[in-house]
């Protein structure tokens, strides 16, 4: 082979993604199965909705795709072999994770698992793929099967349910302590919803979590709305203090959503 075709072989390599550092082998794998992509070019940048059909109004049911992508990349940063989710939809964000679970094992061979909760009959994303062997979908409601949950043990919870106050506040005291010390809890909607952001007001007051929230690309449409944020909380114990329902809020659901979200309005009341 000459120098030259040496050079363009290697080019070649590197821009097909096909290069491999000995160090990480397999990840250069990060394959999303068609669906999942056919599904994320229906997405929208201005408004951060899904275009479902030609001329359709936006719809806002999965994460936005760059949440998506968060997800699977938080996955194999934090490399998790159970991992627990509320709200599966048509499964967007179940794929996200699943794939990373799928290079993950690939590369060390551990079993992994996405139990995915939501009971609504929806045509999922992973179906007939490579990731359908990683996912198990419970179609029930959270509260429904908390209690079976209750013994095991998960390295991630991803909660984006029915954003109401009273769900997020049931499912973080029933799955929270199903969680191992060192483990991560995601959440979507924490900005939009009030509710949502109440719960997470009170996860990052309590010692043993540590928790960032970030806002997200989703405006809506018509008229533009408040984004609907992520939080990332950290475990670090188990025990006490022990999360709890909180009267003041019971009830609350998404708030004003053209106005500040409530978790923001409560960091700046700490300038006051
Ligand atoms: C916002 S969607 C989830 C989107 C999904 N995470 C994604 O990004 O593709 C919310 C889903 O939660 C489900 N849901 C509502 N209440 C629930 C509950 N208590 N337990 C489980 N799922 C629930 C709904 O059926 C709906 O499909």
């Amino acid at each position: 082979m000459t120098l030259l075709a040496k050079v363009l072989a290697r080019v070649r390599n590197l821009a097909s993604g096909t290069h491999r550092s000995p160090t990480a082998p397999g990840f250069a794998q990060a394959r999303f199965p068609q669906a999942v992509l056919d599904h994320e070019s229906k997405y929208g940048f201005s408004h951060g909705g899904y275009v479902l059909s030609p001329g359709a109004e936006p719809v806002y049911g999965s994460v936005e795709v760059e949440v998506g992508r968060v997800w699977y990349s938080l996955m194999m940063m934090l490399r998790p072999q159970r991992v627990l989710e509320t709200g599966t939809h048509f499964g967007y964000s179940t794929c996200c994770i699943a794939a990373a679970l799928r290079d993950l094992s690939a590369v060390d061979g551990k079993p992994r698992e996405l139990v995915t909760i939501d009971p609504a009959p929806m045509p999922h994303l992973w179906e007939g793929t490579d990731l359908a062997p990683f996912i198990r979908w419970v179609p029930k409601l959270s509260f429904d099967v908390a209690k079976d949950y209750a013994g095991e043990r998960f390295d991630a919870l991803v909660l984006d349910s029915d954003h109401s106050y009273d769900t997020i506040m049931f499912e973080l005291m029933a799955f929270e302590p199903t969680l191992r010390e060192g483990g991560t809890l995601l959440l979507h909607d924490t900005l939009y919803f009030d509710g949502v952001g109440a719960a997470v007001r009170q996860l990052r007051e309590n010692p043993r979590f540590d928790c960032v929230t970030l806002p997200t690309p989703r405006v809506h449409h018509n008229p533009p709305r408040r984004c609907p944020g992520i939080t990332i909380a950290h475990k670090h114990k188990d025990g006490e203090p022990r999360l709890r329902y909180e009267e003041q809020y019971r009830g609350w659901n998404d708030g004003q959503t053209l106005t500040e979200p409530y978790l923001w309005k409560r960091t700046r009341e700490r300038f006051a």
